[in-house]
């Protein structure tokens, strides 16, 4: 029998959907999953007729490669990454691939490819975005590891890539963890444009009152302007859904419990390691915790109703304003993610592109947006920039937007509808606007109780001052 391209490890929905594109692409698949049922329903189901061949056990599996072997490894992020690798190494020699496509953790992959390179292989790990459909048609490749490892799998990886305007959306992101810091961030940047997306959609139902009908046609409309996104547009399918039961929509009833799998808390962990504010990505990872806490919620609802003065204060916002302060929070979403990219280009060997992190994910991946081509452009034409609202572009949409801005959060505000991750947006862009913070006074008080000392504006030095008289 005919030897294998490359090995697919794990079959969940990710797994078996690459393998299937890789397959449609030319290349002979060979498979494994550790649930041996699973994968002879896949093979006998999804994979039938096509070049993909299932094996019942590692050592099979890596029999039926190519040499230097390529494997794919595809299961769930943490120990079994670490499992996976150890079942396979004695089976494997100097100069085979191992690939992590899952939601590793960045220093998981570093120390990962450190063991496995020391033993003479090449180690590859790739952040993955676009889902079950990104995977099967064209996701967002996010590769980084050793060059080596790349070429070998680079002629692949474009081949199986989104494509945008003919590019493939891969790029090789550098040495170490760098794609999977790099899919982290992503994640980072997904949770907050939900966020801001479902508080939009929050002032829409509970701040207008309009119908899911009407919240569907609405962000259809935006899905073709400068909002244009994924997320966008399949926020505007959802509400279209109605459930089959009640003949309501469907997103109604879904229990308000937002559930997440860790890689927007690792951003958030991670950027406060680094020292740099990402305020709204960070509010996005506290607002599914808030709202995980539904129990709490429904005691503390009832104590507090019927805050709101009547009249109400806030009678009606243009749903265009909504619009537009949506688009300036989301541009500062994807400013501070890029930020942070920035800091963590200095503070490890990594040498982030930031025009090419933003060109890959312009197609395949999760936050796939308009917005993307225009950052693109950004870095290329400065890759120094120090934020991306300084870009001229950038600049002028967001002093367009402000007002309508200012107004969305204040209509939030009137209203009583949270707003974390569009007001934590807003005071981001205010922070950075400040040429003066009430840092002084904070520093005041550190050398009052603290004996902290504090600089001076108006002369060189370390002060300290005896505050009590
Ligand atoms: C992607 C997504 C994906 C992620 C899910 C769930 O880019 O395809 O980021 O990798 O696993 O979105 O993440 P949470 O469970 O944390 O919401």
């Amino acid at each position: 029998m005919a030897l294998a391209d490359l090995a697919v490890i794990g079959l969940a929905v990710m797994g078996q959907n690459l393998a299937l594109n890789i397959e449609r692409n030319g290349y002979r698949v060979a498979v494994y999953n550790r649930t041996l049922e699973r994968m002879r329903q896949f093979l006998a189901e999804r994979a039938q007729g096509k070049q993909i061949i299932g094996c019942e056990t590692p050592p099979d599996l890596v029999a039926s490669l190519k040499r230097p072997r390529r494997l794919l490894i595809m299961v769930k992020a943490g120990s079994p990454v670490d499992q996976m690798i150890n079942e396979l190494l004695p089976h494997l020699e100097p100069g085979d691939i191992l690939i992590d496509g899952g939601n590793s953790f960045f220093k998981d992959t570093e120390r990962r490819l450190q063991e496995v390179e020391a033993r003479g292989l090449l180690y590859l790990g790739i952040g993955i975005s676009g889902g079950e459909e990104g995977a099967l048609k064209g996701p967002s490749l996010m590769p980084s590891g050793h060059p080596e490892a790349y070429r070998a799998l680079e002629s692949l990886l474009q081949a199986i890539a989104a494509k945008v305007d003919g590019e493939p959306c891969v790029t090789y992101l550098g040495r170490g963890g760098a794609g999977h810091y790099i899919k982290m961030v992503h994640n980072g940047i997904e949770y907050a444009d939900m966020q801001l997306i479902a508080e939009t959609y929050d002032l829409l139902r509970r701040g207008l009152g309009l119908s899911a009908a009407q919240i569907a046609q609405t962000f259809a409309a935006w899905n073709q302007s400068e909002l244009n996104s994924y997320l966008i547009e399949i926020t505007a399918q959802i509400l279209g859904v109605m459930d089959t039961e009640s003949g309501e929509p469907l997103v109604e009833k879904i229990l308000d419990v937002a559930e997440q799998k860790g890689t927007g808390r690792w951003t958030s962990q991670e950027a406060l390691e680094l020292g740099v504010p990402i305020p709204t990505l960070q509010a996005a990872v506290e607002a599914r915790a808030l709202s995980a806490q539904r129990s709490l919620r429904l005691e503390i609802a009832p104590q507090f109703s019927g805050l709101l003065l009547p009249p109400s204060p806030v009678a009606a916002i243009e749903i265009d304003s909504l619009k537009r302060g949506l688009y300036a929070a989301k541009i500062c979403a994807y400013a501070q993610g890029m930020a942070m990219l920035e800091q963590a280009t200095r503070t490890y060997q990594y040498e982030f592109d930031l025009s090419e992190v933003a060109r890959i994910w312009r197609g395949g991946c999760i936050i796939r947006a308009r917005l993307l081509e225009h950052i693109r452009r950004a870095y290329r034409q400065n890759p120094h920039l120090p934020n991306l609202i300084l870009d001229p572009f950038f600049r002028q949409a967001l002093l367009e937007a402000q007002p309508a801005w200012r107004e969305t959060v204040q209509f939030g505000v009137g209203a009583g509808i949270p707003l974390p991750a569009m007001s934590a947006a807003l005071a981001y862009f205010d922070g950075l606007r400040s040429e003066r913070l009430p840092a002084n006074l904070i520093q005041a008080q550190r050398d009052y109780f603290g004996a902290h000392t504090y600089r001076r504006l108006d002369r060189e030095g370390v002060f300290h001052t005896e505050w009590q008289a």
